[in-house]
């Protein structure tokens, strides 16, 4: 397989395909696990991403990559197999989370800005080594009273995200870059416009800082928000309405150049998320593969099924490989509400 930064972005958005989003941080899992009620231990971790990655149907039709957590990158499955190798086996792309986190952004409360530059390039060369030919970056955007965003939060993030890639592509990873203007928080009163507004800044600001940076558009997927109105704006959009002004902000934004844009699903339900896509996929010729990069979107059927119990891991599998192929079809534009019910 061309280990060309071109060629992988190219397979990590293969038509029909999307990327699993399985990087939740030990803190992060630890709320999902809560959900189920079950102890957030390095055992329970690794059964339930195996149940995702032992998933052959899902993987190896509607997987093109998947997001791993330092943790996961280096662990096996129960029966020894590294799951780099699991994952690599059914086709798909193993990839790695890279950023440590947003943190407060100093002298801007209610704002954060992603650490994790320092030792960034000595880190990439670890995780190639150990299969990684993907990587991810969050940058968190939130809109708010109190004159959220600031200038200052969306330049320092885009520059990190700018940096962060460029040191990937040195190191023959392919960047995912994920400016996420957030949908959900005790703050998101906006709508959906200024959703639109604050996205098309960030995006705009981002390709720019790219652009200084040296980073290969060609060789980066892009990962953004959806246009959807905040969690308790009171109003809700129409599916339209958010394929519609979430591909006007991306063409007022990305360069054709970048072969593919993979959505975060950011709080949306699971059915909203696949709607949304594959109404932007139907109604639209763009310059861009538009797939999926979800991660409760894709995960919360599954994990229910689950519950941590091995007798449910069969139907955990049957969930998650609906919904995958549900994305699958969203990402051609071929997705209808009724295949929900084959679910059942
Ligand atoms: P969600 O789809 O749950 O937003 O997660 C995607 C992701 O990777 C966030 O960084």
């Amino acid at each position: 397989m061309s280990e060309r930064l071109e060629d992988i972005a190219i397979r990590m958005v293969a038509e029909g395909k999307g990327i699993l989003a399985a990087d939740e941080s030990t803190g992060t899992i630890n709320k999902r696990f809560d959900s189920i009620k079950i102890e957030n231990t390095e055992e329970n971790r690794r059964d339930y991403r195996e149940m995702l990655f032992g998933a052959e149907e899902a993987m190896k039709n509607n997987v093109s990559g998947v997001i791993l957590f330092d943790e996961t990158i280096r662990q096996k499955a129960k029966g020894g197999t590294p799951f780099v190798d699991m994952i690599a086996k059914t086709g798909a792309v193993p990839g790695i989370k890279v950023d440590k986190g947003a943190k407060d952004l100093p002298r801007f409360p209610g704002e954060k800005i992603t650490e994790g530059l320092d030792g960034l390039p000595e880190r990439m060369k670890e995780y190639y080594d150990l299969g990684a030919r993907f990587a991810k970056w969050r940058a968190v955007i939130t809109i708010g009273d109190g004159g959220r965003p600031s200038w200052n939060c969306i330049n320092a993030n885009a520059h990190a995200l700018a940096r962060y890639a460029v040191i990937c592509q040195e190191a023959g990873i392919v960047p995912i870059v994920e400016p996420e203007v957030l949908m959900d928080g005790p703050d998101a009163k906006h709508d959906i416009d200024r959703c639109y507004e604050v996205t098309v800044w960030m995006l705009n600001t981002v390709f720019h800082q790219l652009m200084l940076a040296g980073v290969s558009l060609e060789g980066m997927v892009l990962k953004p928000n959806m246009i959807v109105p905040g969690q308790h704006s009171g109003k809700k959009a129409s599916v339209e309405e958010v394929a519609e002004k979430t591909v006007k902000a991306l063409k007022n934004t990305v360069p054709p150049a970048v072969p593919g844009i993979a959505f975060l699903s950011g709080g949306q339900s699971d059915e909203e998320a696949t709607a949304h896509l594959s109404a932007m996929n139907a109604m639209h010729d763009l310059p861009w593969t538009l797939t999926f990069s979800y991660g409760r979107a894709l995960q919360a059927a599954a994990l229910s099924a689950w519950g941590g119990k091995a007798e449910n891991v069969k139907a955990a599998r049957a969930a998650f490989t609906h919904r995958a192929r549900m994305n699958g079809l969203a990402a051609t534009g071929g997705w209808k509400a009724e295949l929900e019910k084959e679910a059942a």
